[in-house]
């Protein structure tokens, strides 16, 4: 694949002016205009900063990776759980008992491990862009990550892991079970061979039976159910550092960790729980529930509950949501097929045990353990999340196709009205682009707060006297310069990456933050109170969802279908402004509106149309 190119920076700083125009002040914008000129002019820092990212460029397969890892996840300070895991919810199962719930998680994991056959074969067909310079291959590299990586946390940096080893197949592999927070290593491929559905069944059971012995031994010996260590997964990131560090000098509880970062994967045998799925695959409802029942760190973490909720959540870092979705599609077709090969029937006792982690545990780290459990109970018991899932029936894909505009702009420019008419301006928008076209790409942003979409906007909420005529071509200005913006993302040329790219290159070589960067307004730039993305799962009933990323914002996850639009809103209670079912009211009123306009747009023009052959019949 080609090396992502490094953007000329007249072009970027032109863009990244354009792209904060619509959200600062008259005042606010000339100000950093001037920064803008002075960082950008003749032999400035600017050109010294392109210069020695270019040649940072020169050196490396893809000069922004590191960069962008770095800033998006591992330097990140927040806990894992809704500030960064996405959750996806599956379609749900019916379970009459628990025997029906491990059957099922048995035939899961047979799926997993079905994808991972063609992982490790190397198997995969390569995809390739559906369109914008069609055909072209994109980058793979994030699949192979899928269950060969671990988010090891730091304290002030994370590291994550992708074990090179681990890509190549292996005799022995084993997953993790977790079940009321009690951990088990579970070997599921012995001596190259795969588990049956039916003995992978058997051990699960296996792990039910000893944890549940290990829970009534310890309420019996000491009154209290044990304390579930995973949880400490899901305090900040250098809190859980400090913790891990100081537990890792046991050696039991050193060798325990290995056993869960080498694995390939985690299985979370979640308890019944009467809350929305999406809450329960983000965040696991809290230390009464199905928190205790987490690694966050671990990459995929897949979800079975005894009520039939069924989904995932998943450690962003090694991957974007589109590996993620592939292997569940596989996953999906493999359990409606039921297939069951590859896989041969031992007796039991030819089975190794699952291998219970007890963990070692002071005193001191206990407390940690409990303060964790608290802080979590104290964030979710306040309801914080709120969630709200949007199902929009009106029209699909098919409907912005149809008058020549990209689907993906139109849901953009769709949710900036929806933004306007509740809070009357528009704020910093993220939206993930790919750029797998280039090696070891991953996204870059799409800002669809341009002018255009503000002017549009503006028409749209307080133009009663602006005709229909006028009305659409706004409209279709804002989707033609969103299209622009995002055909520029995907190919390479966004502005975020390349701002991300001399801001670090100036932190690197030690130089003072320059001007452009210590701006109030780069600060507010990056201020994404929406931040968004697609996600496209072809089953109906999946679908991904996520955390905002600033607490006055909100998150919005969207799938559009042929004939409708899947939208997962999210928002925090704790802010007085936000409010996710008021969002997606909005949004579905202003999808409605889109289409009329639209077709209003289309008779008239079809009338005078008509008008014309008429007269020119007569
Ligand atoms: N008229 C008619 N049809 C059009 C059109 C137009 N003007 N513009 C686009 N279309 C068609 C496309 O050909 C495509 O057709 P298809 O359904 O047959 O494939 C369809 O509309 C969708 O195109 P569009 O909506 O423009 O977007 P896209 O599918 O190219 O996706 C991005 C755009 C930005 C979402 C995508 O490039 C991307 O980067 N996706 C990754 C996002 C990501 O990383 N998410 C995970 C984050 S964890």
């Amino acid at each position: 694949l080609p090396k992502l190119p490094v953007p000329p920076l007249r072009d970027t700083l032109t863009k990244y002016l354009d792209s904060i125009r619509a959200t600062v002040t008259d005042k606010q914008y000339e100000k950093t205009q001037e920064i803008v000129k002075e960082f950008g002019s003749p032999g400035g820092l600017g050109e010294f900063l392109q210069k020695k990212l270019l040649e940072h460029a020169e050196m490396q397969d893809n000069w922004v990776y590191q960069f962008w890892l770095d800033d998006m996840y591992m330097k990140v300070r927040l806990a894992l759980p809704i500030n960064s895991n996405p959750g996806m919810v599956f379609p749900k199962q019916n379970f009459n008992d628990q025997n029906e719930q491990l059957r099922y998680a048995a035939r899961f994991i047979s799926g997993i491990l079905d994808y991972k056959v063609i992982i490790d074969s190397h198997l995969l067909p390569i995809d390739r862009a559906r369109s914008r310079e069609k055909g072209q291959p994109l980058c793979m590299e994030q699949y192979y990550r899928l269950f060969t990586s671990y988010r090891y946390p730091g304290v002030g940096k994370d590291c994550l892991v992708t074990s090179q080893a681990q890509q190549q197949v292996h005799e022995n592999e084993h997953i993790i079970v977790v079940y009321r927070g009690q951990l088990f290593a579970l070997d599921v491929v012995c001596n190259s061979i795969r588990l049956s559905d039916d003995n992978i069944y058997s051990q699960l059971k296996r792990c039910v039976r000893m944890a549940q012995e290990e829970i009534d031994n310890h309420l019996r010996n000491y009154g209290n159910k044990p304390l579930p260590v995973g949880i400490m997964t899901s305090a900040s990131r250098d809190v859980w550092a400090a913790v891990r560090r100081t537990m890792a000098e046991n050696p039991t509880n050193q060798s325990y960790m290995a056993e869960i970062e080498s694995c390939m994967f985690v299985v979370c045998l979640d308890d019944k729980s009467d809350v929305s799925m999406a809450n329960q695959m983000i965040h696991g409802l809290g230390s009464q529930f199905n928190s205790v029942n987490r690694w966050f760190e671990k990459t995929m973490q897949f979800i079975i509950a005894e009520d039939g909720a069924c989904g995932l959540c998943y450690e962003h870092s090694a991957a974007e949501g589109i590996a993620v979705v592939q292997l569940i599609e596989h996953l999906l077709a493999y359990m409606f097929l039921q297939r069951r090969k590859l896989t041969r029937m031992q007796s039991m006792c030819d089975l190794v045990p699952p291998r219970h982690l007890k963990w070692e545990i002071s005193n001191d780290v206990m407390e940690k353990i409990k303060i964790a459990a608290n802080e979590l109970d104290r964030f979710l018991s306040i309801n914080n999340l709120d969630l709200y899932v949007l199902r929009y029936e009106g029209y699909g894909k098919e409907f912005p196709k149809s008058q020549n505009m990209s689907p993906d702009a139109y849901i953009q420019i769709a949710l900036q009205l929806a933004h306007y008419k509740i809070h009357q301006k528009l704020v910093s928008t993220y939206e993930s682009a790919s750029i797998r076209r280039y090696r070891e790409g991953r996204v870059d942003n799409i800002r669809a707060c341009s002018v255009e979409a503000l002017r549009w906007c503006e028409a749209m909420v307080h133009g009663d006297k602006i005709d229909a005529g006028t009305k659409i071509s706004l409209l279709r200005n804002a989707v033609k310069k969103q299209t622009d913006i995002m055909v520029q993302a995907i190919l390479g040329y966004g502005i975020d990456n390349h701002m991300l790219g001399l801001r670090q290159i100036a932190e690197d070589t030690n130089i003072p933050t320059p001007k452009i960067f210590a701006d109030v307004t780069y600060k507010q730039s990056n201020h994404f109170a929406l931040s968004t993305s697609q996600v496209v799962p072809t089953t109906m009933d999946a679908f991904m969802c996520y955390g905002p990323v600033v607490p006055d914002g909100y998150g919005a996850c969207y799938n559009p279908h042929t004939s409708s639009i899947l939208v997962c809103l999210s928002s925090f209670r704790e802010s007085s402004t936000t409010d996710s079912r008021t969002f997606a009211m909005a949004l579905a009123q202003t999808f409605d509106e889109m289409k009329q306009l639209c077709l209003a747009a289309s008779s008239s023009v079809t009338s005078s149309s008509s008008l014309v052959s008429a007269a020119n019949q007569k």
